[in-house]
Order: C-alpha cells, then sequence, then structure tokens
C-alpha cells in the first residue's frame, strides 16, 4: 500500500484484520441491507476520528456527507457518553465533540458536487482527518435520480472521491445500501457483479438499483469493503474484500455505546 496510517474501530478482530483499522487514503465501503447497522457504523467512526489523540482518536474534524438524513446527534453523543465517559461527561466536551462534525445535506445531485468540490478545498486547512458519505447510492435513487438517467452517472464523483481520498491521505467511509425483495440474494449478487462473475445486466434484476448506479467503476475504487448482515437473527460483519486481510466475519451487536463486538 501506498499511503500508510489507520483509523482504529476498536472493534479488535475487525483492527487485527485490517491490520489497525480504517485505511488512510482510499475508499473503504460499509454494504448491506436497511436497518443492519451502516449508519451506527458512521457514527461510531466520525466519533474515533473526533476523539483527542490521548484516547485513540485522530484529534481532528469529521465531514459527514448525510444523503439520507439518517445522521442523529443526540445518538452519536449516547454513543459518546457510554463508550467514553470520562471525555463525554467533562463539562463542555460532549458537545465540543459533537461540533466536530460537520454535516452536509445535500439536496440535490448539483448540491452533492459542489459539496465535494469545497471539501477539498477546505479539507487541508480545517484538520479533517474522515470523510463519510452516507449513503452513495442513495444519490442516485428517489428525487436525487430524476436529474439525469443514472446509468454511470456517478463516474466522475466516483472518481473525484477516490483522488479526493488520495490527496488528503484521510479515510474515506462510505456506505451502501443493497436494496432487493430477499436482501440475501441481492448481495450475493452484487458481489458476484463485482467480482466480474456475473454480468450487470443479469443482476439488474437483482439489484438494478445498485449495480445500473454505481457498477464496475465503483467496485475497482474501493479498497476496503464490509459487509454487514443478518443471519437467524444475529448480525455479522464481514471483510469482503480487503488487500491485505483474508474473508473474515465477525458477529456484532448494536447498544447504547454503539456497535460493538
Ligand atoms: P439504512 O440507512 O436504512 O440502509 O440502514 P442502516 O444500515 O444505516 O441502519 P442503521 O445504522 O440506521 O441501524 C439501525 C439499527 O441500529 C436499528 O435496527 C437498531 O437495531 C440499531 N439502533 C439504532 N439506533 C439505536 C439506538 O439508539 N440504540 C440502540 N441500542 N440501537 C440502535
Amino acid at each position: 500500500e501506498q499511503f500508510s496510517g489507520h483509523l482504529p474501530t476498536r472493534l479488535k478482530g475487525l483492527d487485527d484484520a485490517l491490520r489497525g483499522g480504517i485505511p488512510f487514503g482510499v475508499l473503504t465501503e460499509v454494504v448491506g441491507p436497511a436497518g443492519i447497522g451502516k449508519t451506527q457504523f458512521c457514527l461510531k467512526i466520525s466519533l474515533l476520528a473526533s476523539l483527542p489523540t490521548c484516547y485513540g482518536g485522530l484529534d481532528g474534524r469529521v465531514v459527514y456527507i448525510d444523503v439520507e438524513s439518517k445522521f442523529c446527534s443526540r445518538r452519536l453523543i449516547e454513543i459518546g457518553a457510554t463508550s467514553f465517559p470520562e471525555i463525554f461527561n467533562t463539562k463542555g466536551m460532549a458537545q465540543e465533540m459533537a461540533g466536530r462534525i460537520l454535516v452536509l445535506r445535500p439536496a440535490s445531485l448539483c448540491e452533492f458536487t459542489e459539496s465535494l468540490e469545497q471539501i477539498k478545498v477546505s479539507i487541508l486547512q480545517n484538520q479533517v482527518k474522515l470523510l463519510v458519505i452516507d449513503s452513495m447510492a442513495s444519490l442516485v435513487s428517489g428525487e436525487y435520480y430524476k436529474e439525469a438517467p443514472r446509468q454511470h452517472l456517478l463516474g466522475w464523483h466516483i472518481s473525484f472521491i477516490k483522488s479526493l481520498a488520495e490527496f488528503s491521505r484521510i479515510p474515506v467511509l462510505v456506505t451502501n445500501q443493497v436494496r432487493s425483495q430477499s436482501h440475501d440474494e441481492a448481495c450475493q449478487y452484487y458481489f458476484q457483479v463485482h467480482s466480474n462473475a456475473v454480468t450487470p445486466d443479469e443482476a439488474k434484476k437483482y439489484d438494478s438499483h445498485l449495480v445500473a448506479a454505481l457498477g464496475i467503476h465503483w467496485a475497482h475504487s474501493v479498497t476496503t469493503r464490509i459487509v454487514l448482515e443478518a443471519k437467524s437473527g444475529q448480525r455479522y460483519m464481514k471483510v469482503a474484500k480487503s488487500p491485505i486481510s483474508p474473508p473474515l466475519a465477525f458477529p456484532f451487536i448494536i447498544t447504547s455505546s454503539g456497535i460493538s463486538f
């Protein structure tokens, strides 16, 4: 790897597998069905990036692009207060930590484009240590989708985000939802497409939304892919793509302190 450095997730097995955590300078994707915990994962990682270095954080600001209005600062503070009571119970610190996370809610693809261009300008000046995009695929669905044909619509954005990660050498965390009547089936096809095992056309009938929107260009732009899924009532986190880790899976839970193993 060209870039060194990681943001520890404090999820022991995951940090071991990724040799330290979420890598700097490249894209890490968290993918899974609705409600599995992708946003909860992003909240926890954002908090960790904002923590002082003496607590293992990056002591920086976070730019959080909240496409679906899922960011919840009250929940962020709850996770912080439960995980790091010594910091969050100090007067003013909860607000200080939450204030380090700049939440952007682009209302259109055009605004998203503008946000990215502004981030590029301000990322180094403002001590930004993490960029989160929750979620990428929703930028080409619903209201956003009306703006333009969606086939490979995000090609420019994907290249821009990748170069942003490389240039700023910060971790970039992006979520994507797999939408389908059968999540298991959709996940399976999504990864087959991304390993070129089936053609995009074949996969469209399973998950037209995600595959048509992001396609192979996206798949190749992501360095590390973490899949969240549920089986028989238990949530699992899988390292599905990584230049260093074999495909490992860890059971996880979501509690008042956020995602935990
Ligand atoms: P989509 O955005 O719909 O794709 O879902 P997601 O994968 O981002 O799911 P999200 O991270 O929003 O996780 C939702 C799940 O997290 C819920 O089903 C709850 O189990 C759990 N959760 C959310 N908020 C809380 C909370 O305040 N306390 C606890 N203990 N769990 C929570």
